[in-house]
Parts: structure tokens; sequence; C-alpha cells
């Protein structure tokens, strides 16, 4: 054993000095809470990591994945299958927006974001049109660790220590200034930023770029929701120069924004959707890339016995993934879940926005059941302020999130009202006692 720690585990983005003094550890979850191993019940603020949204032990799900395991443990996905998989295919089609036809699955967020760039790229050479191969990203998004998912990805700090990424990407900027700060859902200015597109295709040849990829909602990196028009015009300027529209739908998909994606909710469907987290309600891990009938149809040519797309995970597909995500999508359905959002999220972003009044606030951004508290920096300790909010939230029973300086929300999609006022209560409070 090393000399700075008892425990063999080497946790993801963790401080894990920390971590070993003060062990945060969970020992079970129902519905909106958490048990801690030492009994305590947390309010589950964050659906885990925006994940869990049909909230913690869901039976129809514990019960499918337990059924799954028992009949078929495995099988692989290349060159056969089985009958989840084609089911689970067809039906979150069925939810998708007219036109994403095609499902190809994955185990996670980043092998969704990997593969779609992938597609985006095989597409245009299987037209012919080999120069197309630079993607496009946008500052604070957030698509996952892979290597291709990290290159893209507009937060610069976590591609420090990793060495060169993909070269041949550019990066929108953020769609956001200081006047858009407490802006209701979409703030209705801004659309004009979808023009620096115009700009970096100017600058990168548009015949050379393959793909723009962005969430629809800025997630991890500060929810920040599209001004009105935006997506419509990014939408517009990559169809008039060839290029594909990819949405990761990581978080703002299944309920998350009051439809089963955000294309729905903002009217602009792109050509691929990487999806995942909410997918499985968190379960199992799973990814998966939505695919527009006529992307896929590119590919299919040549003779018959050839692999079109020299891609895929031996664990695509997995029947215990497809058959928590089937009861996901049953369970969704039985709950009216999307209905609730649309139902609870403007007493939600009420709550959220009423904190602007507190003296630390900078900003709060929320729409659907998405909320960033953004606190001032403390000058001396950028980011601990956050920190040590989410730490009195968490002892006061709310398990909040903090990320640089913000405090980011994303409940179960199960919530309450009265669980929306208890969160912000202590939220409030929390705020109240540090300096
Ligand atoms: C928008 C988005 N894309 C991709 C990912 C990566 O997903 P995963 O952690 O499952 O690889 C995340 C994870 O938070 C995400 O928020």
């Amino acid at each position: 054993m090393n000399q700075t720690s008892t425990s063999a585990l080497w946790a993801p983005f963790t401080p894990m000095r920390q971590f070993d003094r003060q062990r945060l550890l969970i020992n079970s979850a129902e519905g909106m809470h958490y048990t801690t191993t030492d009994g305590r019940q947390v309010l589950d603020a964050m659906a885990g990591l925006w994940c869990v949204n049909a909230g913690h032990g869901q039976g129809p799900i514990v019960e499918a994945i337990r059924e799954a395991a028992g009949r078929l443990d495995f099988v692989s996905s290349f060159k056969m299958s089985h009958p989840a998989a084609l089911d689970f295919a067809d039906k979150l089609v069925a939810k998708a927006p007219a036109g994403l036809d095609k499902v190809f699955f994955t185990n996670s967020g980043s092998e969704a974001v990997d593969t779609a760039l992938k597609i985006a790229r095989a597409y245009h050479q299987a037209r012919g049109d080999c120069r197309r191969t630079k993607m496009i990203g946008r500052a604070k998004g957030y698509h996952g660790m892979g290597f291709g998912g990290l290159s893209v990805s507009g937060i610069g700090r976590q591609k420090r220590d990793f060495g060169p990424l993909l070269g041949d990407v550019a990066h929108l900027p953020l769609p956001y200034d200081t006047s858009l700060r407490f802006s209701p859902g979409q703030p209705g200015q801004g659309a004009h930023y979808a023009d620096a597109l115009l700009q970096l295709l100017e600058i990168h040849d548009p015949a050379t770029v393959a793909a723009v990829i962005v969430e629809p909602v800025t997630g991890s990196g500060g929810v920040y929701a599209p001004p009105l028009g935006y997506l419509q015009k990014l939408r517009e300027i990559c169809d008039r120069h060839g290029v594909l529209l990819i949405f990761d739908e990581v978080i703002s998909g299944f309920g998350r924004l009051g439809e089963s994606f955000g294309a729905q909710v903002f009217g602009v469907t792109p050509d691929l959707m990487a999806l995942a987290k909410g997918l499985t309600n968190g379960a199992v891990p799973m990814g998966g890339v939505l695919v527009s009938g006529a992307v896929y149809d590119a590919f299919m040519q040549g003779p018959d016995q050839a692999i079109e797309l020299m891609h895929g995970y031996t664990y695509s597909a997995h029947p215990l993934a497809c058959a928590a995500g089937l009861a996901t999508l049953a369970v969704h359905d039985e709950l009216r879940i999307n209905a609730h959002v649309q139902q609870v999220a403007p007493v939600w972003q009420n709550a959220a926005l009423a904190l602007r009044e507190q003296g630390l606030v900078l900003d709060v951004r929320a729409i659907g059941l998405l909320c960033a508290v953004e606190l001032k920096p403390r000058e001396s300790a950028p980011g601990t302020r956050a920190a040590e909010v989410a730490q009195r939230c968490f002892d006061a029973g709310v398990l909040v999130r903090a990320s640089g300086e913000n405090i980011l929300l994303s409940p179960p999609l199960i919530i309450t009202e009265e669980q929306i006022a208890l969160i912000f209560d202590t939220l409030r409070r929390a705020l109240d006692k540090v300096a």
C-alpha cells in the first residue's frame, strides 16, 4: 500500500488525499434520498450525477435488471444481438424527434460522444467528402473524458494534463454575457452568438468541417440555456454549409427539460444525438447515439457482407442495460414524468431566482429541472466558497454539487414542490452562513 492512503480505490474527479481523510460513503438509496453508511438520510438534489431521473430504486427497473441477469448474462453485439436490444432501439427511436431513426449503443456518455464524432467523420468519407474532418465544440462544453470528447470540450482545466488532443478542433463562444444574468429559462437575447459559427467556418474553410457539437443546455459547465433562436441559427448555418449538427443530450435528455429530449423542447433536430445517464436511470452503465436516417443511409453501400461502420464495444447493447433502459422508458410513461416536470419547473425556477437577493449570488440560471447558482468568487481562494456551501448543504441533509464557483442542481424528476422548497431553503441558509 502506498504511503498516503489506506484504500486501494482511486476515484474519478476526486481530491484523493482529502477523500482519504473524510470519506463520503453511501449505503443505499430510495426515491429522492440517499442513506449514508452512518445512517444519515440525504435529499439527492443531483439525481446521483445528473442521471437518476426517475428517482432511486425504481421497482420495475430493479426487477427488469434482476430478471435479465438471471436469463441472459451476456451476448456479443457483433454480428448478433438479442430481442431486448431490438425492442429498446425501436422504443427509444419512437421517443426521439422525427428523423432520428437509428441508435448505436455504447456504455457511457463519453463513448457516445466519441462514437458520434467518428460517425460524423465516417459519414463524410462514405460520401466521398474526405476533406471534412474538423470538429467545432463550444466554450464550457463537457463531452466526457475520451480523447475525442475532451478535444471538443470547452473546459481548459480538464485538458491541461493530457498532452496533444485531436487537432482540427475549434470552439464557439458561450452564448452568454453579463446582460443575460438572472434570465428565467431561455434568455430572450443572444441568438446572435450563433453567428460566431459563420466566422469559424470562414477561418477554417467550411468544406473542411465535419460537425458542430453542442449541449443544447450546457450542463456541468454551469447550466447555460440557449438564447431563443440560437439553436435554430446553428442548425441553419450547418445546413447551409453541409456540416453535421450533433447534440450532446447526455444531461438534457430523458425528461430533464420536460420533454424526452431538449431537441423537442427547443424545436431543433440534430443529425446525431449523444445519450447516456437517464437512458437507464443510471442503474446500468449505457450510452447511445441517435442517428438520422439520412446519415445512416449514406453508410449503406458496397457489398452486403462488408461492415459499414468499423466501430463498437464489447458491451454495446448489454442485456442488463437494455432491460434497464426498457423499464426506464416504461417508468417515465407510467409516472408521466415529462408532464410532472412541466408542472413543477416554474416552481423550481421561481425558487431558484429568489436567491438573486442573496448578496453572494452572482447569477442564477434555471431551466427545466436544472439550475446553477453562481457565487461571487473569493478573491484569495477561487472555488472555495461553493465547496463550503455544498458541504454545509450536505451537513443539513441536501446533496448539491459544487463546481468552480457554481452550485449545480439536477434533482430526480419525481421531486415534489415541498422538496423544491426544502432544497432552496437549505441552500439559502448555507449561503447566509458563509463569508
Ligand atoms: C453532456 C455530457 N456529455 C458526456 C458526458 C460523459 O458521460 P460519461 O461520464 O457517462 O462518460 C457527460 C457526463 O457528465 C455529460 O454531462
